[in-house]
Protein backbone atom coordinates (compact mmCIF):
# COMPACT_ATOMS: atom_id res chain seq x y z
CA UNK A 1 0.00 0.00 0.00
CA UNK A 2 1.40 3.75 -0.98
CA UNK A 3 1.02 6.43 1.07
CA UNK A 4 -1.89 8.01 -1.31
CA UNK A 5 -3.59 4.70 -0.95
CA UNK A 6 -3.80 5.21 2.85
CA UNK A 7 -7.24 6.11 4.40
CA UNK A 8 -7.19 10.12 5.73
CA UNK A 9 -5.85 9.63 8.86
CA UNK A 10 -7.67 10.94 11.95
CA UNK A 11 -4.57 12.74 13.45
CA UNK A 12 -4.43 14.82 10.38
CA UNK A 13 -7.12 16.65 11.81
CA UNK A 14 -5.31 17.92 14.66
CA UNK A 15 -1.54 17.72 12.91
CA UNK A 16 -1.93 19.07 10.13
CA UNK A 17 -5.28 20.72 8.94
CA UNK A 18 -4.59 23.68 6.41
CA UNK A 19 -8.11 25.06 6.91
CA UNK A 20 -7.19 25.18 10.73
CA UNK A 21 -4.12 26.73 10.93
CA UNK A 22 -4.12 28.30 14.34
CA UNK A 23 -5.54 25.40 16.55
CA UNK A 24 -3.01 23.04 13.99
CA UNK A 25 -0.35 25.18 15.44
CA UNK A 26 -1.16 25.02 18.89
CA UNK A 27 -1.86 21.85 18.77
CA UNK A 28 1.71 20.85 17.44
CA UNK A 29 3.56 22.80 19.11
CA UNK A 30 3.16 21.03 22.64
CA UNK A 31 3.67 17.43 21.15
CA UNK A 32 6.81 19.02 19.83
CA UNK A 33 8.22 20.25 23.00
CA UNK A 34 9.58 16.86 24.36
CA UNK A 35 11.10 16.34 20.88
CA UNK A 36 9.06 15.20 18.24
CA UNK A 37 9.56 17.36 14.97
CA UNK A 38 7.33 18.65 12.70
CA UNK A 39 8.61 16.44 9.97
CA UNK A 40 7.49 13.29 11.89
CA UNK A 41 3.79 14.87 12.99
CA UNK A 42 3.37 16.16 9.54
CA UNK A 43 4.74 13.29 7.71
CA UNK A 44 1.36 11.45 7.58
CA UNK A 45 2.50 8.20 9.50
CA UNK A 46 -0.01 7.24 11.84
CA UNK A 47 -0.43 8.68 15.39
CA UNK A 48 -0.86 5.17 17.85
CA UNK A 49 -1.28 5.18 20.96
CA UNK A 50 -0.26 2.81 23.58
CA UNK A 51 -2.81 2.65 26.89
CA UNK A 52 -0.58 2.02 29.90
CA UNK A 53 -2.65 -0.02 32.19
CA UNK A 54 0.82 -1.36 34.18
CA UNK A 55 1.91 0.92 37.08
CA UNK A 56 3.78 0.55 40.46
CA UNK A 57 0.16 0.55 41.47
CA UNK A 58 -0.58 -2.71 39.01
CA UNK A 59 1.46 -5.00 39.83
CA UNK A 60 -0.07 -7.86 37.41
CA UNK A 61 0.49 -5.57 34.53
CA UNK A 62 3.52 -3.79 35.85
CA UNK A 63 5.55 -5.50 33.02
CA UNK A 64 3.86 -3.45 30.61
CA UNK A 65 6.08 -0.68 31.17
CA UNK A 66 8.97 -2.96 29.72
CA UNK A 67 6.66 -4.58 27.09
CA UNK A 68 5.99 -0.87 25.28
CA UNK A 69 9.72 -0.43 25.11
CA UNK A 70 9.20 -3.20 22.45
CA UNK A 71 5.71 -2.30 21.10
CA UNK A 72 7.45 1.32 20.33
CA UNK A 73 9.93 -0.63 19.02
CA UNK A 74 7.55 -2.61 16.55
CA UNK A 75 5.39 0.91 15.69
CA UNK A 76 8.30 2.83 14.83
CA UNK A 77 9.61 0.30 12.34
CA UNK A 78 6.84 -0.11 10.80
CA UNK A 79 6.77 3.79 10.26
CA UNK A 80 4.05 4.68 13.24
CA UNK A 81 4.78 7.39 15.61
CA UNK A 82 4.14 6.11 19.20
CA UNK A 83 2.37 8.07 22.19
CA UNK A 84 2.13 6.09 25.71
CA UNK A 85 -0.94 7.32 28.20
CA UNK A 86 -1.53 5.59 31.37
CA UNK A 87 -5.18 4.74 32.05
CA UNK A 88 -6.57 4.62 35.20
CA UNK A 89 -4.93 1.46 37.38
CA UNK A 90 -7.29 -1.40 38.47
CA UNK A 91 -5.66 -3.83 40.81
CA UNK A 92 -7.61 -6.56 41.22
CA UNK A 93 -5.97 -7.71 44.65
CA UNK A 94 -5.17 -4.26 45.79
CA UNK A 95 -8.36 -1.66 45.25
CA UNK A 96 -10.76 -1.05 47.67
CA UNK A 97 -13.67 -1.97 47.86
CA UNK A 98 -13.85 -3.79 45.06
CA UNK A 99 -11.50 -3.34 41.63
CA UNK A 100 -15.03 -3.81 40.01
CA UNK A 101 -16.02 -0.83 40.55
CA UNK A 102 -13.36 0.34 38.31
CA UNK A 103 -14.22 -1.46 35.53
CA UNK A 104 -16.46 1.29 34.22
CA UNK A 105 -14.42 4.54 35.50
CA UNK A 106 -11.28 3.29 33.39
CA UNK A 107 -13.80 2.73 30.80
CA UNK A 108 -15.35 5.93 30.81
CA UNK A 109 -11.90 7.41 30.89
CA UNK A 110 -10.12 5.80 28.23
CA UNK A 111 -13.13 6.76 25.95
CA UNK A 112 -12.52 10.31 26.62
CA UNK A 113 -8.96 9.76 25.92
CA UNK A 114 -9.50 7.45 22.68
CA UNK A 115 -12.15 10.11 21.29
CA UNK A 116 -10.39 13.47 22.82
CA UNK A 117 -6.74 13.12 21.08
CA UNK A 118 -4.99 12.65 18.03
CA UNK A 119 -4.95 8.91 17.75
CA UNK A 120 -5.00 7.26 14.62
CA UNK A 121 -4.67 3.48 16.33
CA UNK A 122 -3.95 2.28 19.30
CA UNK A 123 -2.68 -1.10 21.39
CA UNK A 124 -4.60 -2.06 24.48
CA UNK A 125 -2.20 -3.35 27.34
CA UNK A 126 -4.41 -5.70 29.59
CA UNK A 127 -3.78 -8.58 31.72
CA UNK A 128 -5.21 -8.13 35.44
CA UNK A 129 -8.99 -9.41 35.24
CA UNK A 130 -10.72 -5.95 34.65
CA UNK A 131 -8.32 -4.24 32.69
CA UNK A 132 -9.07 -6.32 29.48
CA UNK A 133 -12.33 -5.71 29.65
CA UNK A 134 -12.32 -1.92 30.83
CA UNK A 135 -9.85 -1.30 27.55
CA UNK A 136 -11.64 -3.55 24.50
CA UNK A 137 -15.10 -2.10 26.34
CA UNK A 138 -13.57 1.77 25.53
CA UNK A 139 -11.96 0.58 22.05
CA UNK A 140 -15.73 -0.95 21.00
CA UNK A 141 -17.37 2.33 21.54
CA UNK A 142 -15.10 4.60 19.93
CA UNK A 143 -14.01 2.13 17.29
CA UNK A 144 -10.82 3.01 16.01
CA UNK A 145 -8.03 0.53 14.74
CA UNK A 146 -7.75 -1.05 18.18
CA UNK A 147 -4.70 -4.33 19.02
CA UNK A 148 -4.72 -5.81 22.39
CA UNK A 149 -1.50 -7.28 23.88
CA UNK A 150 -1.63 -9.24 26.94
CA UNK A 151 1.22 -9.32 30.34
CA UNK A 152 0.68 -12.80 30.41
CA UNK A 153 0.57 -14.84 33.23
CA UNK A 154 3.11 -15.38 36.28
CA UNK A 155 5.44 -18.35 36.15
CA UNK A 156 4.55 -21.35 37.70
CA UNK A 157 4.66 -20.94 41.71
CA UNK A 158 5.45 -24.01 44.04
CA UNK A 159 6.01 -24.62 47.62
CA UNK A 160 7.17 -27.70 48.50
CA UNK A 161 7.05 -29.84 45.23
CA UNK A 162 3.85 -29.08 44.43
CA UNK A 163 2.50 -26.23 41.89
CA UNK A 164 1.04 -23.53 43.28
CA UNK A 165 -1.51 -20.98 42.09
CA UNK A 166 -2.48 -17.87 42.08
CA UNK A 167 -5.75 -17.00 44.54
CA UNK A 168 -6.84 -21.04 44.50
CA UNK A 169 -4.03 -21.31 46.77
CA UNK A 170 -5.48 -19.06 49.10
CA UNK A 171 -8.94 -20.80 49.13
CA UNK A 172 -6.97 -24.25 50.32
CA UNK A 173 -4.62 -22.01 52.45
CA UNK A 174 -7.87 -20.49 54.62
CA UNK A 175 -9.45 -24.17 55.05
CA UNK A 176 -5.92 -25.09 56.60
CA UNK A 177 -5.55 -21.95 58.32
CA UNK A 178 -9.66 -22.43 59.91
CA UNK A 179 -8.56 -25.89 60.23
CA UNK A 180 -5.17 -25.35 62.78
CA UNK A 181 -3.01 -27.13 60.30
CA UNK A 182 -0.60 -24.30 59.33
CA UNK A 183 0.12 -20.86 61.37
CA UNK A 184 -0.06 -17.60 60.36
CA UNK A 185 3.53 -17.21 58.72
CA UNK A 186 3.17 -20.66 56.85
CA UNK A 187 0.06 -19.23 55.30
CA UNK A 188 1.58 -16.19 54.29
CA UNK A 189 4.76 -18.33 52.56
CA UNK A 190 2.04 -20.76 51.13
CA UNK A 191 0.24 -17.79 49.25
CA UNK A 192 3.00 -15.80 48.88
CA UNK A 193 4.65 -18.92 46.73
CA UNK A 194 2.24 -18.63 44.08
CA UNK A 195 3.67 -15.17 42.85
CA UNK A 196 7.16 -15.89 41.85
CA UNK A 197 7.54 -13.18 38.52
CA UNK A 198 5.74 -10.53 37.32
CA UNK A 199 2.33 -11.24 35.41
CA UNK A 200 -1.13 -11.65 36.03
CA UNK A 201 -2.40 -14.81 38.10
CA UNK A 202 -1.27 -18.19 36.56
CA UNK A 203 -4.34 -20.24 37.06
CA UNK A 204 -7.96 -20.04 34.50
CA UNK A 205 -8.90 -17.28 36.64
CA UNK A 206 -10.88 -14.40 35.52
CA UNK A 207 -7.41 -13.27 33.89
CA UNK A 208 -6.18 -16.05 32.10
CA UNK A 209 -10.24 -16.67 30.56
CA UNK A 210 -10.31 -12.73 29.69
CA UNK A 211 -6.70 -13.05 28.40
CA UNK A 212 -7.86 -15.89 26.57
CA UNK A 213 -11.32 -15.08 25.35
CA UNK A 214 -9.59 -11.69 23.99
CA UNK A 215 -7.61 -14.01 21.65
CA UNK A 216 -10.24 -16.04 20.61
CA UNK A 217 -12.43 -12.71 20.15
CA UNK A 218 -9.87 -11.88 17.93
CA UNK A 219 -8.22 -9.09 19.21
CA UNK A 220 -4.81 -9.77 19.90
CA UNK A 221 -2.15 -11.64 18.15
CA UNK A 222 -2.88 -15.83 17.64
CA UNK A 223 -1.04 -17.56 20.08
CA UNK A 224 0.30 -14.65 22.11
CA UNK A 225 -2.55 -14.80 25.58
CA UNK A 226 -0.49 -18.06 27.27
CA UNK A 227 2.91 -16.67 27.10
CA UNK A 228 4.19 -15.92 30.34
CA UNK A 229 5.50 -12.58 31.11
CA UNK A 230 9.05 -13.67 31.93
CA UNK A 231 9.67 -15.40 28.79
CA UNK A 232 11.34 -13.75 25.82
CA UNK A 233 8.64 -14.56 23.53
CA UNK A 234 6.56 -11.94 25.30
CA UNK A 235 9.00 -9.17 24.62
CA UNK A 236 8.87 -10.76 21.16
CA UNK A 237 5.21 -10.51 20.44
CA UNK A 238 4.77 -7.10 22.12
CA UNK A 239 7.00 -5.86 19.08
CA UNK A 240 4.58 -7.98 16.61
CA UNK A 241 1.92 -6.27 18.27
CA UNK A 242 3.24 -2.77 17.70
CA UNK A 243 4.34 -3.46 14.19
CA UNK A 244 0.50 -4.50 13.29
CA UNK A 245 -0.89 -1.66 14.74
CA UNK A 246 0.51 0.48 12.13
CA UNK A 247 -0.69 -2.19 8.94
CA UNK A 248 -4.10 -2.09 10.70
CA UNK A 249 -4.76 1.56 10.71
CA UNK A 250 -3.60 1.70 6.85
CA UNK A 251 -5.68 -1.76 6.40
CA UNK A 252 -8.83 0.62 8.35
CA UNK A 253 -9.69 -2.69 10.65
CA UNK A 254 -11.89 -1.59 13.52
CA UNK A 255 -13.16 -3.17 16.36
CA UNK A 256 -16.59 -3.74 15.02
CA UNK A 257 -15.01 -5.75 11.83
CA UNK A 258 -13.97 -8.18 14.42
CA UNK A 259 -16.23 -8.21 17.44
CA UNK A 260 -19.38 -9.59 15.74
CA UNK A 261 -21.66 -11.91 16.89
CA UNK A 262 -19.94 -15.07 15.57
CA UNK A 263 -16.81 -13.64 17.61
CA UNK A 264 -18.96 -13.70 21.13
CA UNK A 265 -19.96 -17.20 20.68
CA UNK A 266 -16.27 -18.84 19.72
CA UNK A 267 -15.30 -16.44 22.80
CA UNK A 268 -18.15 -18.46 24.69
CA UNK A 269 -17.16 -21.77 23.43
CA UNK A 270 -13.54 -21.51 24.06
CA UNK A 271 -14.48 -20.32 27.49
CA UNK A 272 -16.23 -23.84 28.02
CA UNK A 273 -12.93 -25.86 26.80
CA UNK A 274 -10.29 -23.76 28.97
CA UNK A 275 -12.71 -23.72 32.18
CA UNK A 276 -13.01 -20.32 32.60
CA UNK A 277 -14.08 -17.79 34.75
CA UNK A 278 -17.93 -16.66 35.80
CA UNK A 279 -16.67 -13.32 35.36
CA UNK A 280 -16.40 -13.83 31.93
CA UNK A 281 -20.46 -13.54 30.55
CA UNK A 282 -20.11 -10.05 32.50
CA UNK A 283 -17.63 -8.33 30.49
CA UNK A 284 -18.58 -9.72 27.49
CA UNK A 285 -21.78 -8.66 27.86
CA UNK A 286 -20.57 -5.14 27.97
CA UNK A 287 -17.75 -5.31 25.19
CA UNK A 288 -20.90 -6.88 23.31
CA UNK A 289 -23.50 -3.66 24.17
CA UNK A 290 -20.81 -1.10 23.68
CA UNK A 291 -20.12 -2.43 19.75
CA UNK A 292 -24.01 -2.98 19.56
CA UNK A 293 -23.91 -6.79 19.54
CA UNK A 294 -27.03 -8.64 21.12
CA UNK A 295 -25.87 -11.51 23.75
CA UNK A 296 -28.33 -12.59 26.11
CA UNK A 297 -26.74 -14.41 29.19
CA UNK A 298 -28.96 -17.41 28.15
CA UNK A 299 -26.47 -17.89 24.89
CA UNK A 300 -23.78 -18.50 27.41
CA UNK A 301 -25.68 -21.93 27.79
CA UNK A 302 -27.41 -22.67 24.95
CA UNK A 303 -23.68 -21.81 22.79
CA UNK A 304 -21.28 -22.75 26.07
CA UNK A 305 -22.80 -25.46 28.35
CA UNK A 306 -22.69 -28.49 26.09
CA UNK A 307 -18.65 -27.95 25.24
CA UNK A 308 -16.30 -30.35 27.17
CA UNK A 309 -13.36 -28.91 29.15
CA UNK A 310 -10.29 -29.43 27.49
CA UNK A 311 -7.75 -27.62 29.67
CA UNK A 312 -6.57 -28.83 32.62
CA UNK A 313 -5.46 -25.44 34.97
CA UNK A 314 -5.91 -24.80 38.37
CA UNK A 315 -8.77 -24.26 40.22
CA UNK A 316 -11.03 -26.92 37.66
CA UNK A 317 -7.38 -28.63 37.30
CA UNK A 318 -3.85 -29.28 37.84
CA UNK A 319 -1.79 -27.36 35.90
CA UNK A 320 -0.50 -23.52 35.73
CA UNK A 321 0.22 -20.75 32.94
CA UNK A 322 3.42 -22.03 31.72
CA UNK A 323 2.45 -25.42 31.29
CA UNK A 324 -0.61 -23.95 29.32
CA UNK A 325 1.59 -22.19 26.92
CA UNK A 326 4.05 -24.88 26.10
CA UNK A 327 0.83 -27.29 25.71
CA UNK A 328 -0.39 -24.53 22.98
CA UNK A 329 -2.28 -22.31 24.68
CA UNK A 330 -5.75 -20.87 22.61
CA UNK A 331 -4.86 -22.10 19.09
CA UNK A 332 -4.59 -25.54 20.18
CA UNK A 333 -7.98 -25.46 22.03
CA UNK A 334 -9.64 -23.46 19.15
CA UNK A 335 -8.44 -26.26 16.92
CA UNK A 336 -9.93 -29.25 18.92
CA UNK A 337 -13.51 -26.88 18.64
CA UNK A 338 -12.90 -26.46 15.04
CA UNK A 339 -12.84 -30.19 14.36
CA UNK A 340 -16.23 -30.54 15.52
CA UNK A 341 -17.23 -27.49 14.11
CA UNK A 342 -17.82 -25.32 16.79
CA UNK A 343 -16.07 -22.45 15.79
CA UNK A 344 -17.07 -19.56 13.18
CA UNK A 345 -14.03 -20.12 10.99
CA UNK A 346 -14.57 -16.52 8.52
CA UNK A 347 -14.49 -14.19 11.82
CA UNK A 348 -11.60 -12.10 11.12
CA UNK A 349 -9.01 -11.36 13.88
CA UNK A 350 -6.80 -8.32 13.90
CA UNK A 351 -3.29 -10.30 11.70
CA UNK A 352 -6.32 -9.80 8.83
CA UNK A 353 -6.77 -13.32 8.69
CA UNK A 354 -9.40 -15.73 9.66
CA UNK A 355 -9.79 -17.63 13.01
CA UNK A 356 -9.84 -20.55 11.36
CA UNK A 357 -6.49 -19.80 9.11
CA UNK A 358 -5.04 -18.58 12.17
CA UNK A 359 -5.65 -21.66 14.19
CA UNK A 360 -6.14 -24.95 11.43
CA UNK A 361 -4.07 -27.55 12.05
CA UNK A 362 -2.12 -26.37 15.17
CA UNK A 363 -1.44 -29.16 17.87
CA UNK A 364 -1.82 -29.95 21.10
CA UNK A 365 2.01 -29.75 22.58
CA UNK A 366 1.51 -31.71 25.50
CA UNK A 367 -2.21 -33.92 26.15
CA UNK A 368 -1.94 -33.55 30.20
CA UNK A 369 -2.25 -29.91 29.93
CA UNK A 370 -4.68 -29.58 26.91
CA UNK A 371 -7.02 -32.47 26.40
CA UNK A 372 -7.93 -34.03 22.73
CA UNK A 373 -11.22 -33.19 21.85
CA UNK A 374 -12.23 -36.87 22.41
CA UNK A 375 -11.14 -37.06 25.51
CA UNK A 376 -11.75 -34.21 27.74
CA UNK A 377 -11.80 -33.48 31.60
CA UNK A 378 -15.47 -33.13 31.61
CA UNK A 379 -18.71 -33.37 29.03
CA UNK A 380 -21.01 -30.29 29.41
CA UNK A 381 -18.66 -27.76 30.95
CA UNK A 382 -20.06 -24.93 30.09
CA UNK A 383 -22.12 -22.40 32.52
CA UNK A 384 -25.86 -22.88 32.70
CA UNK A 385 -28.41 -20.25 33.80
CA UNK A 386 -30.36 -20.08 36.54
CA UNK A 387 -33.45 -18.47 37.33
CA UNK A 388 -36.58 -18.73 40.04
CA UNK A 389 -38.99 -16.62 42.65
CA UNK A 390 -35.37 -15.11 44.37
CA UNK A 391 -33.93 -13.69 41.02
CA UNK A 392 -34.28 -13.29 37.09
CA UNK A 393 -30.94 -14.89 36.28
CA UNK A 394 -27.80 -16.16 37.81
CA UNK A 395 -24.38 -18.52 36.38
CA UNK A 396 -23.12 -21.20 37.71
CA UNK A 397 -19.71 -22.99 36.60
CA UNK A 398 -20.33 -26.51 36.69
CA UNK A 399 -17.16 -27.57 35.67
CA UNK A 400 -16.05 -27.39 39.43
CA UNK A 401 -18.28 -29.27 40.85
CA UNK A 402 -16.34 -31.76 42.54
CA UNK A 403 -17.27 -35.65 43.81
CA UNK A 404 -17.51 -34.46 47.39
CA UNK A 405 -20.14 -31.91 46.42
CA UNK A 406 -21.99 -34.19 44.21
CA UNK A 407 -21.96 -37.31 46.52
CA UNK A 408 -23.67 -34.95 49.14
CA UNK A 409 -26.00 -32.98 47.22
CA UNK A 410 -26.73 -34.74 43.35
CA UNK A 411 -26.89 -38.87 44.74
CA UNK A 412 -30.59 -38.92 44.82
CA UNK A 413 -31.19 -41.57 42.47
CA UNK A 414 -34.88 -40.10 42.00
CA UNK A 415 -33.92 -36.51 42.13
CA UNK A 416 -30.28 -36.80 40.79
CA UNK A 417 -29.59 -32.94 39.92
CA UNK A 418 -31.85 -31.41 42.85
CA UNK A 419 -30.82 -30.32 46.23
CA UNK A 420 -33.04 -28.81 48.86
CA UNK A 421 -32.07 -27.22 52.46
CA UNK A 422 -32.72 -24.21 55.02
CA UNK A 423 -31.15 -21.14 53.95
CA UNK A 424 -28.25 -19.19 56.18
CA UNK A 425 -28.30 -15.34 54.70
CA UNK A 426 -25.88 -13.01 55.13
CA UNK A 427 -25.93 -9.51 54.40
CA UNK A 428 -22.52 -8.58 52.94
CA UNK A 429 -18.98 -9.90 53.12
CA UNK A 430 -18.82 -8.17 56.38
CA UNK A 431 -22.05 -10.03 58.24
CA UNK A 432 -19.94 -13.52 57.06
CA UNK A 433 -16.42 -12.80 58.28
CA UNK A 434 -18.24 -11.90 61.48
CA UNK A 435 -21.02 -14.66 61.84
CA UNK A 436 -19.79 -17.87 59.85
CA UNK A 437 -17.63 -19.78 62.33
CA UNK A 438 -20.21 -18.70 65.02
CA UNK A 439 -22.19 -21.92 65.68
CA UNK A 440 -25.28 -20.28 67.19
CA UNK A 441 -26.00 -19.63 63.74
CA UNK A 442 -26.54 -22.94 62.53
CA UNK A 443 -25.04 -23.91 59.95
CA UNK A 444 -25.29 -27.55 59.06
CA UNK A 445 -23.95 -29.70 56.26
CA UNK A 446 -27.87 -29.58 54.83
CA UNK A 447 -27.64 -25.68 54.92
CA UNK A 448 -27.61 -23.66 51.62
CA UNK A 449 -25.57 -20.20 52.36
CA UNK A 450 -26.87 -16.97 50.86
CA UNK A 451 -24.50 -13.73 50.30
CA UNK A 452 -26.64 -10.71 49.61
CA UNK A 453 -25.65 -6.93 49.46
CA UNK A 454 -22.73 -7.94 47.21
CA UNK A 455 -23.93 -6.72 43.53
CA UNK A 456 -23.29 -3.70 42.08
CA UNK A 457 -25.08 -1.45 43.76
CA UNK A 458 -25.26 -3.05 47.30
CA UNK A 459 -21.26 -2.90 47.25
CA UNK A 460 -20.73 -0.88 44.73
CA UNK A 461 -18.96 -2.88 42.15
CA UNK A 462 -20.18 -6.15 42.99
CA UNK A 463 -17.86 -7.92 45.12
CA UNK A 464 -16.13 -11.42 44.78
CA UNK A 465 -17.52 -12.92 48.07
CA UNK A 466 -20.09 -15.57 47.04
CA UNK A 467 -17.88 -18.64 47.42
CA UNK A 468 -18.09 -18.43 50.98
CA UNK A 469 -16.03 -21.76 52.98
CA UNK A 470 -18.15 -23.35 55.42
CA UNK A 471 -17.82 -22.47 59.31
CA UNK A 472 -14.52 -24.32 60.65
CA UNK A 473 -16.44 -26.80 62.72
CA UNK A 474 -17.71 -28.46 59.59
CA UNK A 475 -14.47 -28.70 57.68
CA UNK A 476 -12.99 -30.40 60.75
CA UNK A 477 -15.66 -33.08 60.12
CA UNK A 478 -14.77 -33.10 56.20
CA UNK A 479 -17.32 -30.55 55.05
CA UNK A 480 -14.87 -28.64 52.13
CA UNK A 481 -17.72 -26.75 50.48
CA UNK A 482 -21.67 -25.77 50.89
CA UNK A 483 -23.99 -24.88 48.16
CA UNK A 484 -23.18 -20.61 47.88
CA UNK A 485 -25.91 -18.34 46.12
CA UNK A 486 -25.58 -14.76 45.53
CA UNK A 487 -25.95 -11.55 43.96
CA UNK A 488 -22.26 -11.05 44.11
CA UNK A 489 -19.29 -12.37 42.01
CA UNK A 490 -16.70 -15.19 42.32
CA UNK A 491 -13.34 -15.07 41.81
CA UNK A 492 -12.03 -16.98 38.72
CA UNK A 493 -9.24 -18.30 40.75
CA UNK A 494 -12.00 -20.43 42.84
CA UNK A 495 -12.87 -23.99 42.49
CA UNK A 496 -16.28 -23.27 44.71
CA UNK A 497 -19.74 -24.43 42.47
CA UNK A 498 -21.39 -21.49 43.83
CA UNK A 499 -24.66 -19.71 42.22
CA UNK A 500 -23.35 -16.01 40.87
CA UNK A 501 -24.32 -12.93 39.66
CA UNK A 502 -27.94 -12.97 40.68
CA UNK A 503 -29.73 -10.44 39.14
CA UNK A 504 -31.67 -7.85 40.06
CA UNK A 505 -29.47 -8.00 42.66
CA UNK A 506 -30.95 -7.24 46.49
CA UNK A 507 -30.17 -3.63 46.60
CA UNK A 508 -32.02 -3.22 42.54
CA UNK A 509 -35.33 -4.76 44.47
CA UNK A 510 -34.27 -8.10 43.68
CA UNK A 511 -36.56 -10.99 45.74
CA UNK A 512 -32.86 -11.57 47.30
CA UNK A 513 -33.69 -9.32 49.79
CA UNK A 514 -36.79 -11.02 51.22
CA UNK A 515 -35.26 -14.00 51.50
CA UNK A 516 -34.86 -15.14 55.52
CA UNK A 517 -32.47 -17.70 57.42
CA UNK A 518 -34.16 -21.03 58.11
CA UNK A 519 -36.48 -20.70 54.75
CA UNK A 520 -36.00 -24.33 52.96
CA UNK A 521 -34.88 -23.71 49.05
CA UNK A 522 -34.49 -25.90 46.36
CA UNK A 523 -32.65 -25.94 43.49
CA UNK A 524 -32.61 -28.02 40.32
CA UNK A 525 -29.93 -27.82 38.09
CA UNK A 526 -31.44 -29.50 35.15
CA UNK A 527 -34.81 -27.45 35.38
CA UNK A 528 -31.90 -24.43 35.88
CA UNK A 529 -34.56 -23.04 38.81
CA UNK A 530 -33.39 -21.46 42.30
CA UNK A 531 -36.62 -21.21 44.26
CA UNK A 532 -37.43 -20.49 48.09
CA UNK A 533 -40.09 -22.75 49.05
CA UNK A 534 -42.57 -19.95 50.28
CA UNK A 535 -46.12 -19.02 49.35
CA UNK A 536 -46.37 -16.70 46.34
CA UNK A 537 -48.53 -14.21 49.19
CA UNK A 538 -46.01 -14.36 51.70
CA UNK A 539 -43.41 -13.18 49.21
CA UNK A 540 -45.44 -10.35 48.32
CA UNK A 541 -46.33 -9.53 52.27
CA UNK A 542 -42.65 -9.34 53.18
CA UNK A 543 -42.19 -7.15 49.63
CA UNK A 544 -44.88 -4.94 50.55
CA UNK A 545 -43.67 -4.93 54.38
CA UNK A 546 -39.63 -4.57 53.15
CA UNK A 547 -41.09 -1.01 50.94
CA UNK A 548 -42.67 0.00 53.94
CA UNK A 549 -39.31 0.37 55.67
CA UNK A 550 -37.80 2.13 52.65
CA UNK A 551 -35.93 -0.85 51.21
CA UNK A 552 -32.87 -3.37 51.26
CA UNK A 553 -30.57 -1.31 53.63
CA UNK A 554 -26.86 -0.83 52.41
CA UNK A 555 -23.97 0.92 53.62
CA UNK A 556 -23.67 4.30 52.72
CA UNK A 557 -21.53 5.34 49.75
CA UNK A 558 -17.51 6.87 50.80
CA UNK A 559 -16.60 8.38 47.52
CA UNK A 560 -17.78 10.22 44.79
CA UNK A 561 -17.69 7.53 42.08
CA UNK A 562 -18.87 5.13 44.26
CA UNK A 563 -22.36 7.34 44.27
CA UNK A 564 -22.56 8.00 40.57
CA UNK A 565 -21.98 4.54 39.78
CA UNK A 566 -24.44 2.97 42.05
CA UNK A 567 -26.99 5.63 40.12
CA UNK A 568 -26.07 4.39 36.46
CA UNK A 569 -25.06 1.39 36.60
CA UNK A 570 -26.85 -1.92 35.36
CA UNK A 571 -27.47 -5.63 36.38
CA UNK A 572 -24.89 -8.17 36.11
CA UNK A 573 -26.92 -10.08 33.56
CA UNK A 574 -26.26 -7.18 31.15
CA UNK A 575 -22.79 -6.26 31.82
CA UNK A 576 -22.85 -4.29 35.04
CA UNK A 577 -22.48 -1.37 32.29
CA UNK A 578 -22.65 2.60 32.77
CA UNK A 579 -26.36 2.39 31.56
CA UNK A 580 -27.02 4.67 28.66
CA UNK A 581 -23.19 4.97 27.61
CA UNK A 582 -24.16 1.88 25.18
CA UNK A 583 -25.90 4.30 23.20
CA UNK A 584 -22.27 6.00 22.04
CA UNK A 585 -21.14 3.93 19.55
CA UNK A 586 -18.86 4.44 16.78
CA UNK A 587 -18.13 8.02 17.59
CA UNK A 588 -14.26 8.03 16.20
CA UNK A 589 -15.57 11.04 14.53
CA UNK A 590 -14.27 14.25 16.60
CA UNK A 591 -16.74 17.18 17.21
CA UNK A 592 -14.95 20.78 15.63
CA UNK A 593 -12.75 18.24 13.31
CA UNK A 594 -13.32 17.40 9.34
FE1 LIG B 1 -4.36 -9.43 38.83
FE2 LIG B 1 -5.22 -12.03 39.32
S1 LIG B 1 -4.96 -10.36 40.68
S2 LIG B 1 -4.60 -11.09 37.52
MG1 LIG C 1 -11.09 -11.26 40.56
Amino acid sequence: MTMTDRPKLRSRAWFDNPDNIDMTALYLERYLNFGLSLEELQSGKPIIGIAQTGSDLSPCNRHHLVLAERVRDGIREMGGIPLEFPVHPIQETGKRPTAGLDRNLAYLALVEVLYGYPLDGVVLTIGCDKTTPACLMAAATVNIPAIALSVGPMLNGWHKGERTGSGTIVWKARQLLAAGEIDDAEFIRLVASSAPSTGYCNTMGTATTMNSLCEALGMSLPGSAAIPAPYRDRQEVAWRTGKRIVEMVAEDIKPSDILTKPAFHNAIKVNSAIGGSTNAPIHLAAIARHIGVELPLKDWETEGHKVPLLVNLQPAGEYLGEDYYRAGGVPAVVNQLMGQGLIAEDALTVNGRTMGDNCRGVAIEDEKVIRPFAEPLKEDAGFIVLSGNLFDAAVMKTSVIGPEFRERYLSNPDDPEAFEGPAVVFDGPEDYHHRIDDPSVGITPETLLFMRGAGPIGYPGAAEVVNMRPPAYLITEGVHALPCIGDGRQSGTSGSPSILNASPEAAAGGSLALLRTGDRVRVDLGKGTVDALIAPEEIEARRAALQAAGGYAYPASQTPWQEISRSHVGQMNTGAIVEGAEKYQRIAQTRGLP
